[in-house]
């Protein structure tokens, strides 16, 4: 695990030229001047979007030992929202999701993982939905993911045309690069299912997630046979 310095500091990996940073993810030339303040510009931006610096009111919902979920609503103040907006576009731009709008933003229901290091390390948008359509199998003869799609597909998953019942569509989910396997996607997923409906625990068949990533499939798969 690394310690809090690290977190901040860490450059990434470096190959000939080019540099992918292991916090934000850019890939930059660390020996062009010019790449290098951009880097730091766009790297700071970055912390700052997941930096938390603690509310007066949190909702919070799960507590661990490595940190906290909380529940940021649609009408909540405009601080919280802020919050929920800039890390959504990390996420986002990690995703290489442009501008690709909630479906319903007014019930929108923003859960952030936020670490001892006051980081918003995780980030997951759960929106009322009431059909899915199943992702098939791939032709490859991959293991079948029992998840489904509710946006329409813009990745090459194939899904089935026939709906079926789901309450809750998981629209975004994303967890810190240097935080992943540390089931923080698992504990923000289990916390949505006991949360989402007042007075009813949700099972893995009643939520869905929207087109998934490679990562995301993978992350699911495990998941739901879990
Ligand atoms: N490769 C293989 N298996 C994986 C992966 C992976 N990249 N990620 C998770 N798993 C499986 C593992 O079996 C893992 O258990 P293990 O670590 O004991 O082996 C299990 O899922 C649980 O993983 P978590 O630790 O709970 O997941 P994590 O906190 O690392 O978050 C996530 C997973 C959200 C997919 C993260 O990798 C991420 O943010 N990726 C980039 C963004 C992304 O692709 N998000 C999904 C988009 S789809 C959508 O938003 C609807
Ligand atoms: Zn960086």
């Amino acid at each position: 695990k690394p310690d809090d310095d690290q977190l901040i500091i860490d450059a990434g990996q470096k190959q000939f030229g080019a540099t992918t940073c292991s916090s934000c993810g850019m890939v930059y030339s660390a020996d062009n001047p010019e790449d290098n303040f951009q880097h730091t510009q766009f790297h700071q931006r970055f912390l700052d979007s997941i930096r938390f610096v603690g509310w007066k009111k949190e909702r919070v919902v799960a507590e661990f030992w490595d940190g906290k979920i909380i529940l940021v609503l649609p009408d909540d103040p405009k601080y919280a929202l802020k919050k929920a907006e800039d890390v959504r576009c990390v996420a986002d731009n990690e995703l290489g999701f442009q501008q690709v709008t909630l479906s319903c933003p007014k019930q929108a229901k923003t859960f952030l993982f936020i670490n001892t290091e006051r980081m918003v390390v995780g980030c997951l948008i759960a929106e009322h939905i009431r059909q899915a359509y199943r992702v098939l199998e791939q032709p490859d003869g991959q293991k079948q993911l029992n998840r489904e799609n509710f946006l329409e597909p813009q990745r090459a998953w194939c899904c089935s045309t026939v709906p079926e019942k789901a309450l809750c569509g998981i629209s975004r989910i994303w967890v810190f690069s240097l935080a992943r396997r540390q089931g923080i996607a698992t504990r923000m997923l289990d916390t949505v299912r006991s949360t989402f409906m007042y007075g009813s625990h949700l099972t893995k068949e009643e939520i869905a997630f929207s087109d998934p990533t490679p990562d995301g499939k993978l992350f699911a798969t495990k998941y739901c046979n879990t």
